[in-house]
């Protein structure tokens, strides 16, 4: 019960919906019950002598009459208890999610996206289920059998004592198959999950198949997959079969025992007609609370397990928050940095990917960083942004520990341009302005144009109102990078980084947008990492890095005179930029 605290919190945050519920539910079930005393009286009416026909017009009016009330009060109940329910749901989403985003880029290194997605669908459902039809099963559990216990046993004691006795069974048979079909069901939804992968796979990867030629390989892995989910089916079918005809042999067993028993007793007038009538409607209803408890423990069973799941997240403590030490009088950053001595390792058993790294810029220069593939660049940068926490009194902005400024502060001044450029399915406009939602088109278009992405986009069909995407344009890898750009640009942060973010553009068309980076940039601090140095020769500081140390630093002429690795790399560069020119 302890995996639901966060359950009871919202129900009781929707306290007055759920009693009114509650209330509904029970007058809906409590006049359900009345309806075959009004058969009964009816049926022995029309047997006694003297009977009007206008009393049996009474009763006919009295039951449409009930049957409308209950309808009512099942509208109602249904949006009170199962319309809250969504809402819990949703804000449970809510709060997942909120949390989520809290959470640091270590967290989902650890934990597929996969999973994630299911918690926040599969589980959120299961829970949903629960809280709703655990309230109007564990209502209807009570006011079913207790009523018609209390009818039948009214009607007569041992002829009730004889017809129940099958009934617990119920219960059991619906337990242990609920189990076996969730299982089956779940393999059922993995493999169709499974199949979905495949051919969407072979879909998004039909170029590199048919450049493969391999048409009939991934036409096997499709087909196999598609088998699996047949017999995964297959296998579901065949429980559900026995399943239902299990139910109905016992309620069989059941209704035979009223038949023999009852009937006797109607021939022997121990019993009356309508009493007859009356109690085998009772028996009918009796049997929802056998079948609802088997059901209900089912739904707790998989309710408490996803509960269990989203707990697990939900308490996972958000490692990237600020801190005790912060200053919340720091509105702004000016621009400068520096590493002192920094020293970090991902993982506690894990070597070291950045040693005794110590470099400093000033507020408005710029920055680059080189060095060969897996050096440590972008670590320098996931530590500079808190992507990672680096260890207190290394890394510091305007003088201050980056623990004192406020993550809120940190996340508005900096903007990046990733390495893994992510754009959402989106138009190129929303995209652009998504870290500054205010920003006029003029301003768009500015910063599309300073980011050379501009004219491309207007040959789009819909220009900047283009969805990029599956479903839209698909962009390539360098007009996503200048896409990215225009994005950082716009937010015009304190500080700017741009991770290996020209890679995938030409070099007349990175030559443009450096000049103009050159120009909007001035006066602010920026840095870049870029493995052609061609990109980065105009930086006021260049470090160079390598196994995690820095090996050298200083400006393009002081690093070329060095004779270093910089120097190295930059001559390889030249030769080559020769041979394709
Ligand atoms: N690393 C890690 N966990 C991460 C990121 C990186 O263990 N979440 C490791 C990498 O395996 C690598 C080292 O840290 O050994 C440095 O990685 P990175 O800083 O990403 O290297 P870059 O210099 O940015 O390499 P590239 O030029 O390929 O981007
Ligand atoms: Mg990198």
């Amino acid at each position: 019960m302890k995996n639901f605290k966060l359950v009871f919190f919202y129900i009781k945050k929707y306290k007055l919906q759920f009693i009114l519920g509650f209330f509904c539910l029970i007058v809906c079930d409590g006049l359900q019950m009345i309806i075959p005393k009004v058969i009964q009286h009816s049926i022995d009416g029309v047997l006694l002598p003297g009977f009007r026909s206008i009393d049996l017009v009474k009763y006919g009016l009295l039951i449409i009459l009930l049957a409308i009330v209950i309808a009512i009060f099942r509208f109602l109940w249904r949006i009170f208890i199962i319309g809250n329910a969504r809402i819990i749901e949703r804000d449970i989403r809510n709060d997942f999610y909120a949390h989520l985003q809290k959470l640091s880029a270590r967290f989902f290194q650890n934990h597929k996206t996969g999973d994630i997605m299911a918690h926040a669908t599969n589980d959120m459902n299961a829970i949903r289920m629960l809280i709703a039809l655990g309230i109007v099963i564990g209502v209807d559990i009570i006011v079913y059998s207790a009523a018609s216990l209390f009818f039948m046993i009214n009607i007569d004691f041992r002829l009730t004592m004889f017809v129940i006795i099958p009934l617990p069974l119920l219960t059991f048979i619906i337990i242990y198959f609920g189990k076996i079909i969730h299982k089956r069901f779940r393999k059922v939804q993995d493999s169709f999950s499974s199949l979905t992968e495949k051919v969407q796979e072979t879909i998004s990867g039909i170029r590199v198949i048919k450049s493969f030629a391999q048409e009939d390989s991934s036409q096997r892995r499709v087909s196999k997959a598609s088998y699996d989910y047949v017999e995964k089916n297959i296998s579901l079918v065949k429980v559900w079969g026995l399943f239902f005809p299990a139910l109905v042999f016992i309620i069989g067993i059941s209704i035979g025992l009223t038949l023999i028993i009852g009937g006797r007793k109607t021939i022997l007038n121990e019993i009356s007609f309508g009493e007859f009538v009356a109690f085998n409607s009772y028996l009918a209803m009796l049997v929802w609370p056998m079948i609802a408890i088997g059901w209900v423990t089912n739904l707790y069973q998989r309710g408490s397990a996803s509960m269990k799941r989203i707990n697990n997240i939900l308490y996972a403590k958000a490692d990237i928050i600020d801190r005790d030490c912060v200053n919340y009088n720091i509105y702004e950053l000016n621009g400068s940095i520096e590493f002192r001595h920094l020293n970090f390792n991902y993982e506690e058993n894990e070597p070291k990917v950045m040693k005794d790294v110590s470099f400093s810029v000033s507020q408005g220069e710029t920055l680059a960083i080189v060095g060969r593939t897996g050096a440590g660049k972008t670590s320098i940068i996931n530590l500079l942004t808190r992507k990672f926490d680096p260890p207190e009194n290394t890394v510091f902005i305007d003088g201050y520990d980056i623990f004192e400024i406020p993550l809120q502060v940190l996340r508005n001044d900096i903007s990046i341009v990733p390495q893994d450029i992510f754009l959402f399915s989106d138009t190129v406009k929303e995209n652009i302005k998504f870290a500054k939602q205010n920003a006029t088109d003029e301003e768009i278009f500015a910063f599309a144009k300073a980011a050379q992405i501009y004219d491309e986009v207007m040959d789009f069909k819909d220009q900047f109102d283009s969805i990029i995407g599956e479903k839209g344009v698909s962009l390539s890898g360098g007009q996503k990078q200048r896409i990215a750009i225009a994005r950082a640009l716009l937010a015009d942060p304190k500080i700017l980084i741009l991770d290996d973010a020209l890679s995938s553009v030409d070099t007349e068309t990175e030559k443009k947008i450096l000049t103009n980076l050159i120009k909007l940039r001035k006066n602010k601090t920026t840095i870049m990492i870029a493995h052609r140095i061609s990109t980065l020769q105009h930086a006021d500081k260049i470090i160079v890095i390598d196994e995690g140390k820095i090996i050298e630093q200083g400006n393009h002429q002081q690093l070329l005179k060095n004779n270093g690795l910089y120097a190295n790399i930059y001559k390889k560069q030249q030769i080559e930029e020769h041979l394709v020119a």
